[in-house]
């Protein structure tokens, strides 16, 4: 049958989003999006945990939810109360834990159950765009949050909580990622959760906590309780298994009250996150989770070091680091006369591609000299490259950095694509 003979254009819900690009596969440079480094899989280990959940619960994927309810396999709810009981100081019971077809689902299933078009919200001024675009799909405007090297500067977030009621605009929630922000990497202390959680009483606005990267901590590193810890009153919890083991088994999970969890369960639609992904990952985690993700983290921190060194050496004082203290990415800070978006297509004709700081923030102008690069999965060898092909891509568009390793750029011939 010839699918150009049927019209779906006038078919098509008001509401449908603009199309998909075709996928064109992987530049040689590819430092965007929250890829994990692929020899860190533990593959044979998954495979062993496979054949054992398996052999031993298999003939439950008969039964939708493995015959178990909407809330995912109880022994993976399990597994994510004991870790955030132990790591984040979390007291929850499975019953408080819901899986979920990774966190992005998550956060979608909250903003569903408490926007209307039109609501606003405030987030933290960079911020992961994943969220901003579920809660734009959602129909709500962002006030942005201002964050310095602790993240929330909860003062500010006073004065303008105060301005927004006075304007009888107060926000439904606010959505933060408190521990290894993203994309600055930043842990918000003690101090501050307390005045936020503190502000979100007083105004009545919920929190939306969200720990993607809290697993991934670099040695010495202490984070504060999560905010759920402190206050699980007023704070919905999201977590994943997309950075401490792969983004590709598409896991995730909510903790909230049954109060809250009864009134999302009907917003997962989906008949079940993947039974079989569940059982595996829970068998494999409930014996080697420590040491999978002690060894990630001496891995993802070494690449971060070579990934800084790389910027170092290319971009000399014309870059400023925010200083991760774990996760993946490298929130980088160039002179105002750069305009990032103008790099874009160069760098994707050099075979790179980096997340342009516009699409992190609120106020796309106010971060336009800023980028991300996610370390974790290139190889090093890529990572030192492919930071010497985007230098060399800055200077030619925009004079700048003048030097890299310590010679004139204009001397330099343009890294191979
Ligand atoms: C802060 C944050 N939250 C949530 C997600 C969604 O992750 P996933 O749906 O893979 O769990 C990401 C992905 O990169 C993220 O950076």
């Amino acid at each position: 049958m010839d699918d150009q003979a049927f019209d779906y254009e006038s078919l098509y819900g008001k509401a449908a989003p603009a199309s998909a690009a075709r996928f064109a596969g992987f530049p040689k440079y590819m430092f965007v999006g929250g890829n994990n480094d692929p020899e860190q899989i533990p593959v044979e280990g998954l495979i062993e945990a496979a054949a054992s959940v398996l052999r031993r619960d298999g003939a439950s994927l008969a039964i939708y939810n493995l015959g178990m309810g909407p809330q995912g396999y109880p022994g993976l709810r399990r597994f994510v109360a004991d870790k955030i009981a132990r790591d984040r100081g979390i007291v929850a019971t499975i019953d408080d834990v819901t899986i979920t077809s990774g966190s992005n689902h998550a956060l979608e299933m909250v903003g569903k159950l408490l926007l209307d078009p039109g609501d606003t919200i405030l987030i933290e001024e960079f911020t992961y765009s994943g969220a901003m675009g579920v809660f734009r799909r959602l129909g709500a405007s962002f006030v942005g949050m201002e964050l310095d090297a602790d993240g929330i500067v909860t003062d500010a977030l006073a004065v303008q909580l105060a301005a927004l009621k006075a304007a009888g605009k107060l926000p439904k929630f606010i959505y933060t990622i408190p521990t290894i922000q993203n994309p600055t990497a930043s842990i918000l202390p003690l101090a501050r959760r307390k005045a936020l959680l503190a502000l979100a009483r007083q105004y009545g606005v919920a929190i939306l906590e969200d720990e993607c990267y809290a697993d991934l901590l670099w040695r010495g590193v202490e984070a504060p309780p999560a905010l759920y810890a402190l206050d699980p009153g007023c704070v919905i919890h999201v977590g994943s298994f997309s950075k401490s083991l792969a983004p590709a088994v598409r896991l995730g999970y909510i903790v909230a009250g049954w109060e809250l969890m009864r009134r999302l369960l009907p917003l997962k639609p989906d008949s079940g996150t993947g039974a079989l992904d569940q059982m595996i990952v829970a068998e494999y985690f409930s014996k080697h989770f420590r040491s999978h993700v002690d060894h990630l983290n001496g891995v993802l921190h070494d690449k971060l070091r070579t990934m800084v060194e790389a910027v170092e050496r290319e971009f000399g004082a014309t870059a400023e680091c925010w200083h991760p203290k774990g996760g993946i990415f490298l929130w980088i800070k160039l002179p105002d006369a750069v305009d990032v978006r103008k790099l874009i297509q160069p760098a994707a004709d050099a075979g790179i591609q980096f997340n342009p700081g516009p699409e992190w923030a609120v106020d796309a102008d106010r971060s336009k000299s800023h980028l991300r690069l996610c370390f974790a999965m290139p190889s090093k060898a890529t990572i030192r490259a492919g930071v010497a092909a985007l230098a060399q891509v800055c200077f030619e568009q925009t004079g700048l950095p003048e030097r890299g390793g310590n010679v004139a750029r204009g001397a330099r011939s343009r890294p191979a694509a």
